[in-house]
């Protein structure tokens, strides 16, 4: 009997001093656990005599279940606590200034072709796309570039492998990574009435070494204005608004005469250079005032009728600009491999 007031009382000591939950997990194994001190006790009971085992055992019981009670109501107490600590701990507090998230941007091609593409909606053009991977036919031989014109040594070309089977289509069939937005000119005009204008921004690609002003793709812009009376005239004044509203600069043009099989007559548009307003006094424009910046001309009569339209009712300007190049000269970008080294340096300054 004097063993089990020993043994309560210490328990109860021990109960009240535990601090947190897991210290008190343990006392509870230590009196009550499958070999606890009460445990045993009760277990020993049997072994009594049947008048001390009467006793005994009733008071061993009792003291089990005053001490199931105890440790029941300390454990809420402790529980309260510790809850009520961990949301101290964890409180937000939503007056401290934020953490600033790094923040991506805009590709500098991506704006330039966004600018593009605002300036010419604004001019009546609806943007149209093709496809990177051509047959030779909407490549070359439906723009009057057939495979012996020496016209094709201007476009290097990556020729794709096709397996046997593919290569008993017709020649015309065979594919190619599109040396120019070109074709797009003759799907459109298969697909769609006239009159229409459309601009085609898109990639291109080029078997070529790189350099600081090549690129093996580049991104280029197709114009194409199709009516019964366009001309050339329609064409320098929409060209001259454009870069003039691009560059944010009263910009001026020349024409010069140049070749191109898809379009008679071809020129050459140079406009006046926006880094020394066109006096001749830099090396973007090499001294002379003047920048090449794309290639144009009235439809060729042989696009017409490979589209099946009739140029005796159509005519129209195409022209064909390096995105890529407008880029550099806007943001005066030395080389144009820049754009696709993924260099952050380079790419967070747009
Ligand atoms: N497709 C030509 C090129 O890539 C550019 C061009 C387009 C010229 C349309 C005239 C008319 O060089």
């Amino acid at each position: 009997m004097q063993a089990l007031d020993i043994l309560k009382e210490s328990a109860l000591r021990s109960i009240e001093s535990a601090t947190d939950t897991t210290a008190l997990r343990d006392i509870e194994i230590a009196y009550l656990g499958r070999s606890g001190k009460v445990t045993s006790i009760l277990r020993g009971v049997k072994d009594l005599s049947p008048d001390q085992r009467k006793h005994i055992g009733r008071e061993a019981n009792l003291l089990r279940s005053v001490l199931e009670d105890v440790i029941a109501e300390k454990r809420r107490v402790l529980n309260k606590q510790e809850h009520a600590e961990r949301l101290g701990k964890e409180r937000i507090d939503i007056t401290q200034p934020g953490v600033k998230m790094p923040r991506g941007g805009l590709h500098p091609l991506t704006i330039i072709r966004r600018d593009i593409e605002r300036i010419f909606s604004s001019l009546g053009f609806t943007i149209a796309v093709g496809q990177e991977v051509e047959t030779e036919h909407y490549n070359f031989d439906a723009l009057n570039i057939p495979a012996d014109h020496p016209a094709r040594d201007m476009w290097d070309t990556f020729w794709i492998k096709q397996k046997k089977d593919e290569g008993q289509r017709a020649e015309k069939e065979r594919l190619l990574l599109r040396t120019h937005t070109s074709p797009v000119q003759v799907r459109y005009l298969e697909a769609h009435q006239p009159p229409f204008r459309i601009i085609v921004p898109g990639r291109a690609f080029r078997y070529e070494a790189t350099d600081a002003s090549h690129e093996i793709q580049l991104y280029q812009l197709e114009g194409l204005m199709v009516g019964e009376d366009v001309s050339l005239g329609h064409f320098k004044y929409i060209i001259t608004t454009f870069l003039s509203e691009l560059f944010q600069k009263e910009v001026t043009i020349r024409l010069r005469p140049s070749y191109f099989p898809f379009v008679e007559p071809g020129v050459e548009v140079d406009m006046s250079c926006v880094i020394c307003g066109g006096k001749k006094g830099c090396s973007v424009c090499k001294r002379t005032g003047w920048v090449e910046i794309l290639g144009a001309g009235m439809v060729h009569p042989y696009v017409f009728k490979a589209a099946g339209l009739n140029p005796k009712y159509w005519q129209g300007f195409a022209f064909g600009m390096g995105i890529d190049r407008v880029a550099m000269m806007k943001y005066h970008i030395p080389d144009i491999r820049f754009f696709h080294a993924g260099d952050e340096r380079f790419l967070k300054q747009f």
